[in-house]
């Protein structure tokens, strides 16, 4: 029982969440097949050896899918895949750049202006959108479109703004056919979400006993560089739209050389923080004894220090598996505070007041 909210009671999580963010959790692994397959239609005219760079050119939930495939790519892809989170583009964008423009209302102003940059520079575009001015424009324009389903927070789309993606750069031979991989993740989403749903209870649920230590702390998530990395930043983001809380991440081995000396002052404020590692058996070898080393510098100071480590067998599986825990957890956090995980009223204030000039 924490602030006289009983997370056993299934009731009371369902009833704190009328925008039916958890729905769209559930619906995840049948998300990830019907991306695929929407990405599967969709005709590409150009090929692998055209390619110098895939750029992904989108903000918020529209972009972290962008970093998924960055990480994803990492050690299969011979060209670099760079997330692009602005208005404008990095001047080596050309007609060598494979560019997804990704926004899943279609609307938000950024992406706009970085799609019109991109068809400036005759960049290879290919637009993910559930439609908005995005889609009407590169539809006009001729580009390709990947069409997905709207109706959800963008956050929750993960798999209909990633796997596409995958799909479209193994099409042109950019990466290694990706299909039983997909079929291995939705397989294993299938098997998690039947320990995370909020039909089981604390005892059982590390994403409810993940929310009880978040709650009325500061979270702090570290990933290791090349792993979980992304999933350390959806953790936070989770956090920050879900359950409309502060939350901080970082990276090993980074966080080595500057953060972890941060770890002495004010004694009070450290207490706070409750920190949670993301492990995956690929971490680097040196990573995994800095994990350890780092452990004892920070337990004493700290609220908490949890591990969390990734389950299942490929690479998309065992990222999933962790950025699945978090966004149970980002929910149930939300149910702890009494708040609606869906509306995000300050994302929305914004939008309004600068589309007002
Ligand atoms: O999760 C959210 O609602 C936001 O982070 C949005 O994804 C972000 O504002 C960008 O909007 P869109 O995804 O529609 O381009």
């Amino acid at each position: 029982m924490t602030n006289g909210v009983d997370l056993n009671q299934e009731a009371l999580i369902a009833g704190n969440d009328p925008g039916g963010m958890l729905k769209a959790l559930w619906n995840l692994p049948e998300q990830c097949e019907e991306a695929e397959r929407i990405a599967q239609a969709i005709d590409v005219n150009f090929t692998a050896t055209e390619i110098k760079n895939v750029m992904v050119t989108g903000l918020g939930g529209s972009a972290i899918g962008g970093d998924l495939l960055r990480v994803y790519a990492g050690d299969k892809a011979a060209v670099p895949v760079i997330v692009n989170r602005d208005y404008t583009l990095p001047a080596f964008v050309d007609a060598s750049t494979l560019l997804f423009a990704v926004s899943y209302s279609g609307n938000t102003e950024e992406t706009l202006s970085a799609y019109a940059q991109a068809k400036e520079k005759g960049a290879k575009i290919i637009v993910l959108t559930t439609g908005g001015k995005l889609g009407q424009l590169a539809e006009a324009d001729g580009y390709p479109v990947i069409k997905v389903p709207g109706g959800i927070s963008p956050r929750a789309a993960t798999g209909y703004l990633l796997i596409p993606t995958i799909v479209i750069m193994a099409k042109i031979g950019l990466l290694p056919d990706a299909g039983d991989e997909i079929k291995d993740l939705t397989g294993h989403l299938r098997v998690l979400r039947e320990h995370l749903k909020p039909a089981v209870p604390v005892e059982q649920n590390l994403a409810k006993q993940l929310a009880t230590k978040f709650y009325n702390r500061l979270p702090v998530i570290w990933g290791v560089s090349g792993t979980t990395e992304v999933v350390a930043q959806r953790w936070k983001g989770q956090i920050n739209e879900n359950a409309k809380a502060p939350a901080y991440w970082a990276v090993l081995p980074e966080l080595n050389h500057n953060e972890i000396v941060g770890f002495e002052k004010p004694e009070n404020v450290l207490k706070q923080l409750e920190v949670v590692i993301l492990r995956d058996r690929a971490d680097h070898p040196r990573v995994q004894k800095r994990i350890e080393i780092s452990k004892t510098i920070i337990k004493d100071a700290v609220s908490g220090v949890t591990e969390v480590y990734s389950s299942g067998n490929s690479t998309l599986a065992r990222t999933f598996s962790l950025t699945y825990t978090g966004d149970y957890t980002s929910v149930y956090l939300a149910t702890l505070y009494g708040i609606d995980p869906t509306p995000v009223k300050m994302i929305d204030f914004l939008k309004q007041k600068l589309a007002e000039d």
